[in-house]
């Protein structure tokens, strides 16, 4: 389970950040008072344009990043007090953190396995089942930096996924991946609903979400501004399906808004 309580996440700008974001403030409220909970058994989409925060919030779940307000814990740890507990008790897969290119995907597997404490019985019986799901068997042996990006990112869940996390936190899996591997990637999420793991999903693909999500909710400008699953939003929104639920969602929220692909501005 992860609980999230009125996280409010405000980074310092520093001059580039600043002309990057067209701003004169030093800071920047990215997450501003989001509060949500995903449960086991439940696949949690948390969705939301470019720059809405959903990356912050996952980094925060995953203790990567201190709240500057606000508390979470996952599986009833506290991500400050209890960093290592919830750190053991998760996995992380963001576009930021990469695969070290020198190295193959097999030997990763079994370091990362290793430093989770496995033993080799189960590095080998885990690595099997994962590299046989994801087709990496083929190019293990090949180092990450000859792999294309489709199969670098299947060899990232495979790691990511070594030590059978309970909870499972995948910031825009499928991005930059093509529709057969995107539909890999998103077929074994369905798995691991099944086997009972607490999932939170991120990704700005309307169609993806509907598809695969118990649960969503939506953050436009760090604010979560709906939330339920996928019938009661199209209820509330009056919408027939989720991507014009959240352009209704994204005009109300941006009263600016004209057109642009922009909501970094403010
Ligand atoms: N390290 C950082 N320093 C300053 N601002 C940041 C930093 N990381 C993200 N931001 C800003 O915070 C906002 C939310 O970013 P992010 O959480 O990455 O959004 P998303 O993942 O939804 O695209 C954006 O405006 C982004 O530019
Ligand atoms: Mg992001």
């Amino acid at each position: 389970m992860i609980q999230i309580e009125n996280l409010v996440k405000i980074y310092k700008l520093n001059k580039r950040k600043m002309r990057e974001l067209k701003t004169d403030s030093t800071t920047k409220i990215a997450v501003n008072g989001v509060s949500l909970t995903a449960v086991p058994g439940q696949i949690y989409g948390l969705l939301g344009p470019n720059g809405a925060g959903k990356t912050t919030t996952l980094r925060c779940v995953a203790t990567l990043l201190k709240p500057t307000e606000g508390k979470i814990t996952v599986c009833d740890h506290d991500t400050v007090k209890e960093g290592e507990a919830v750190r053991e008790s998760i996995c992380f897969l963001t576009n930021e953190i990469k695969l070290d290119e020198h190295f193959t995907a097999d030997y990763l597997f079994d370091f990362f396995g290793k430093l989770h404490g496995m033993s080799e019985e189960e590095i080998k019986a885990r690595k099997d089942e994962l590299f046989t799901v994801f087709g990496i068997n083929d190019f293990k042996t090949k180092k990450i930096e000859e792999l294309s990006t489709g199969m670098k990112q299947k060899a990232s869940i495979a790691v990511s996924l070594c030590h059978d996390p309970k909870v499972v936190i995948f910031d825009e899996p499928t991005s930059g991946l093509d529709i057969v591997t995107a539909r890999v990637v998103l077929d074994y999420l369905k798995v691991l609903r099944e086997r009972g793991k607490t999932i939170i999903v991120s990704t700005h693909i309307m169609s993806e979400a509907e598809k695969l999500c118990d649960r969503v909710g939506i953050i436009i400008n760090g604010k979560k501004v709906i939330e339920g699953t996928i019938p009661e939003i199209l209820e509330a929104t009056h919408m027939p399906d989720l991507e014009d639920a959240f352009f209704e969602l994204f005009k109300e929220n941006n009263p600016n808004y004209e057109g642009g692909v922009s909501n970094e501005k403010q």
